[in-house]
Formats: C-alpha cells, structure tokens, sequence
C-alpha cells in the first residue's frame, strides 16, 4: 500500500493544483492503475480543489474511466445496429456464459472484463467484437471461442 501511495504521489505532483487538471489526473489515474479507487479520487479531488461529485459527474459521462478493477483483457462486443442484426447479441451471450461474467462486469479471476458497446466505426465487418485493442470482424461464436481460448 505504501508503494501505491507513492505511486498516486508522483501522478499528483505532476499537475498544478487547480480544477482544470481534474480530467487529465483521471485519465493518468486510470492508466496507471486499470481504475480509479475511491481512495484516489478522493486524493485526486483534494489536490485540485474540486468536489467529489465533479469527478463523479466526469467518471459517469465517459466510459473510458472505471470505478472497479478491470479484467487483463478487455473484450466489447458491438450492439449498434448493424451487429445487431447480424448475431451480436448471441456473441455478448456466448461469452457471459463461456466466462461466467455479466455485461460490464469483470471475471473473479481479473482475467476478463466484459462489455458492450454500441458501433464501433466498423459495420462493414459485423458482427464486431474488440478484444483488448484488436478487432474480430465478422465474428462468428467459433471465431470468438477461438479467440478467446489465445488468451
Ligand atoms: S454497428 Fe457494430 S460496428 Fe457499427
């Protein structure tokens, strides 16, 4: 713990203290830890002055920042209309029983966080899934199995 905390230390140093680095803090914490814990948005909140429900307002509004700790990999599967249509949600289904995890939620093992989104730009190749920063296109349930089981 003691680590962490110089850790969350070095990332703070790195901004001024004023509300307008509140976002970039966010993200630095985000990247450096997969989440931003209750302790470091408190700790982020206090060093550049701004309420808690700011923060709280800035994690709610982008997806890209977590309250929780996310899997070793991330997969989102696309429900936009296009994979939609084209099996999607027999993907999204696959994997929450495959790998014992509902939608936005992670494994227990820590190994798989679980998502879906909505078109991810590639609707020529639906149904899409991304893993980590990969896209499976026309993703199929043994396309994704086989994909699955490479990790
Ligand atoms: S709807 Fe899935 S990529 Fe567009």
């Amino acid at each position: 713990m003691k680590k962490a905390r110089q850790d969350i230390d070095s990332i703070l140093e790195k901004y001024p203290r004023h509300a307008h680095h509140l976002i970039s803090l966010l993200q630095d914490v985000q990247e450096a830890y997969g989440y931003i814990s209750p302790e470091h948005l408190t700790l982020v909140c206090d060093h550049v002055g701004a309420p808690l429900t700011q923060a709280w307002a800035i994690i709610s509004f982008y997806k890209s920042f977590s309250l929780e700790p996310r899997g070793e990999h991330e997969i989102k599967v696309c429900l936009g209309t296009t994979c939609h249509l084209k099996g999607g949600d027999r993907l999204a289904r696959m994997c929450e029983r495959d790998l014992e995890v509902k939608r936005g939620q992670t494994t227990r093992d820590q190994r798989f966080s679980l998502d879906t989104v909505k078109c991810v730009g590639a609707c020529a190749l639906a149904p899409v899934v991304m893993v980590d920063d990969g896209y499976l296109g026309k993703a199929n349930i043994h396309s994704l199995k086989e994909r699955l089981k490479k990790l």
